[in-house]
């Protein structure tokens, strides 16, 4: 960090802090990926492979040791004297190739598959597996740089095999690039971890000679340390690729290339700190070795100290404020939470000046979470701002609690954001079963003679003979039609159905423009969408001559030009109600309305803590209800918390929770038997080192992990057995569906 000191308020200090890349990035996503990996906004990267010694795919198959494989059968086949190959992600369609036996390169991939999008090659995601793993394990952080792109049919063959001369070896080696000194360093450092299995190595490794048929490199199969070294060297190893059969059929690749320098290379590592440092070096290499004309970022992939996470704006019902919502997320690595008293977001208006008024939100923090070596705090933003002024960048300021505060502000730039377009989620929904999905969009009305169009971007299942188990990516464009004008803005609606139904991991955009002039709101997570769309029932008088021109420019310096481009006629000329409207508000602080929500049967859908008093609003509700996942307000005065809802409780129409709150004129706090619902799915503080991780298994048996999919529509998904019980694990619903190809859990208790 270099700090500047900048005068800020008599007896305080404020220091413009600038260290993060310029946001947004094209690396935000992969970022997220990589250390955002338990908590608030958890994407769940490391769940199978830590810790280390995860063997979530069976006994004897330590995943973070197949993860690291991975990376090396996938670059192995680089030839860097042509410029072919390295890491490209073609290991997907190689999978039959006997260079890539066992069930490991499969199972991985399929894993990585579910995060890849038009932003994170399989490429990016294996090099951010191979330091998920190998950081995962207690070794070094290996620096993963971005930008690789993703093979479209499989390379030349070229892995490494155990019955190779060691002339081979050198030779396919310097192919890739490596010196012999490297071959020995990337040799060693990836058997730190892990194993060779019986089953695809029978005459390495007899069966049952060996636990779980897994005979271990070295005696800390989960630990990346340098036993493997050390053993070596003091001739004590029982690594089955240096001594045991392989020896005797000349199958000891291990000793074939540590031996290669007549072992100088592996004295060296055995410095606990050299090999750490040498195999940082090395598997950095390793996964910079990608085809020629691949660019990776200059500089590697490293955790934002400030960071917009999931921003977005949506008209409110009054049709004359916008709702800036999401959050900022602050790294508390060395900058504790505790000590961050608030933070302030400070905005500009649409043209970069100050007519927003106090153009400020403030927030204290709610939610956190962490990844290897950082932790995080996130801010929840919920500002309203004015359609007529809108908003087109922010700068940050952290108050700690010694009294200084810290700015940040983009590097200069400001954090841009643009009102020109926007995704109104309230009135966009995905039935995720059959994909059917329902886009709205917002157009500010200066915009309304560009084209309107809606993106969407899904993955979809290969299905190839190659058995390739990562999803191909493929996107559509439709042209968005034009509805009601409300106030300064227009909705358009656009409408398609994912083929295949499956919506993981797909992504929409709304794009306003086209050529030199297009605005969007892009990369937004369809799985993210309700079920049902709502209809939007505000009405503003719509203002056709629309705000001011000009794209929202982070520099506040242009002088705005008015453009009437009254394309549009009113379609409902009702005078707004000014200031705020009685309305349901769909962000309380890090919570979400879900809907209204009717109680269970003779039970309460909410049963962690209830309360009950005058003067309840919405947000003192949540207040009282701190640390839950779930909570409601019914009857205008009752709120009740919970980290999981009654099943016989059930989604009802908006309309019926038509109380006001006791305590805000302008809320709703459910009805009769109704509650107004909340929910966040991570508040909670992660639990650092949990003993048993949570975590979805990547295979269970012979089965493999499809994904969370939908129930059918008034049918069951799986409908030929079940049985539900309160021991349900997914061992035993496996063992009871053992004559079907597909079986499934639900509820916690249910097997089909
Ligand atoms: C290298 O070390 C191994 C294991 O101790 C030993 O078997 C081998 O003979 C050594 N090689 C040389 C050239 O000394
Ligand atoms: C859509 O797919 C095509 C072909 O793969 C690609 O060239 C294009 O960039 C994609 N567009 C988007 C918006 O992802
Ligand atoms: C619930 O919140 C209200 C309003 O903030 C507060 O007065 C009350 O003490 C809280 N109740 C409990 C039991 O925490």
């Amino acid at each position: 960090m270099r700090p500047t000191s900048v005068p800020f308020l008599a007896g305080l200090v404020a220091l413009t802090v600038r260290a993060d890349p310029t946001w947004p990035a094209s690396t935000d996503d992969l970022e997220e990926i990589m250390y955002q990996l338990q908590g608030t906004g958890a994407r769940l990267f490391s769940d199978v492979i830590s810790p280390c010694t995860n063997e979530a795919s069976g006994p004897g198959r330590q995943n973070a040791a197949e993860w690291l494989r991975v990376g090396f059968h996938d670059m192995a086949t680089a030839n860097t004297y042509f410029g072919t190959g390295g890491l490209d992600g073609s290991l997907q369609f190689e999978l039959t190739n006997t260079e890539n036996t066992g069930p490991g390169h499969a199972t991985t991939l399929k894993f990585l598959g579910n995060y890849v999008s038009s932003r994170t090659s399989l490429a990016d995601l294996i090099a951010a597996a191979v330091y998920a793993s190998v950081r995962s394990c207690g070794g070094p952080v290996v620096p993963v740089r971005a930008g690789r792109q993703d093979a479209t049919e499989a390379g030349n063959p070229g892995v490494p095999q155990p019955q190779n001369s060691i002339g081979i070896f050198t030779d396919q080696f310097d192919r890739m690039g490596f010196s012999v000194p490297e071959m020995i360093q990337v040799l060693a450092c990836g058997h730190t971890l892990g194993g060779v299995h019986s089953p695809e190595f029978p005459d390495l490794v007899p069966a049952n000679s060996a636990p779980d048929d897994e005979a271990a490199l070295d005696t800390s199969v989960a630990v990346f340390d340098n036993k493997v070294v050390t053993e070596y060297l003091a001739g004590t190893t029982k690594n089955p690729l240096v001594v045991g059969p392989s020896a005797r059929i000349g199958k000891n690749s291990d000793f074939k290339v540590f031996n290669a320098d007549a072992n100088a290379t592996m004295a060296t590592l055995a410095d606990p700190a050299t090999f750490m440092n040498t195999c940082k070096t090395v598997l950095q290499k390793m996964i910079d070795t990608v085809p020629s004309g691949v660019v990776l970022t200059a500089d590697p992939v490293t955790p934002y100290a400030v960071k917009p996470v999931d921003l977005q704006l949506t008209l409110n019902p009054d049709g004359q404020t916008l709702l800036l919502s999401g959050y900022i997320r602050v790294r508390t690595t060395n900058l504790p939470a505790s000590s961050i008293s608030s933070l302030t977001l400070t905005y500009k208006d649409r043209n970069g000046g100050n007519d927003c008024g106090s153009c400020a939100t403030t927030a204290t923090v709610q939610g956190s979470a962490a990844g290897f070596d950082d932790t995080f705090a996130f801010f929840p933003i919920a500002a309203n701002i004015d359609t007529s002024t809108g908003i087109s960048s922010f700068t940050v300021a952290l108050h700690l609690s010694d009294s200084t505060t810290q700015i940040y502000d983009n590097n200069g730039h400001s954090y841009p954001i643009t009102d020109a377009v926007l995704l109104q989620t309230p009135q966009s929904c995905l039935l995720q079963g059959t994909g059917a999905l329902t886009v709205s969009a917002l157009v500010r009305n200066d915009r309304t003679s560009l084209p309107v169009t809606l993106g969407v971007t899904y993955p979809v299942p290969r299905n190839t003979p190659d058995q390739n188990p990562v999803p191909a990516l493929q996107n559509a464009t439709v042209s968005m039609t034009k509805g009601k004008c409300v106030g300064d803005y227009t909705f358009y609606t656009g409408t398609y159905t994912i083929p295949g139904g499956l919506s993981f991991n797909a992504r929409v955009d709304v794009i306003s423009g086209d050529g030199d002039d297009v605005q969007v709101d892009d990369f937004n997570d369809a799985g993210k969408l309700a079920g049902t769309c709502r209809d939007y029932t505000g009405v503003a008088s719509c203002s056709g001559a629309g705000p001011t021109s000009g794209e929202p420019s982070s520099s506040p310096t242009g002088t705005p030009t008015t453009t009437p481009t009254p394309t549009d006629t009113p379609t409902s000329a009702t005078s707004a109600t000014p200031t705020a409207t009685l309305s349901h508000r769909e962000i309380i602080g890090g919570y979400t309305l879900v809907s209204c929500w009717t109680e269970g049967a003779n039970v309460r859908a909410l049963r962690g803590a209830s309360f009950a008093y005058d003067g309840m609003t919405l947000e003192s509700c949540m207040g009282n209800c701190s640390g839950f996942a779930y909570w409601g307000a019914e009857y205008g005065r009752e709120c009740y918390c919970g980290n999981s809802l009654d099943a016989s409780s059930a989604e009802a129409p908006l309309s019926e929770c038509d109380m006001v709150c006791s305590g805000d004129a302008t809320e709703y706090c459910g009805a009769g038997n109704r509650l107004e619902l909340y929910s966040t799915t991570a508040t909670q503080s992660p639990t650092p080192t949990p003993t048993a991780t949570l975590a979805v298994k990547p295979t269970v048996g012979a089965y493999s992990f499809v994904g969370c999919i939908t129930e059918g529509v008034g049918i069951r998904a799986l409908s030929e057995d079940s049985y539900a019980a309160d021991d349900m694990t997914l061992e035993s619903c496996a063992a009871f569906c053992s004559d079907f190809t597909y079986f499934g859990t639900e509820y916690g208790r249910e097997c089909r």
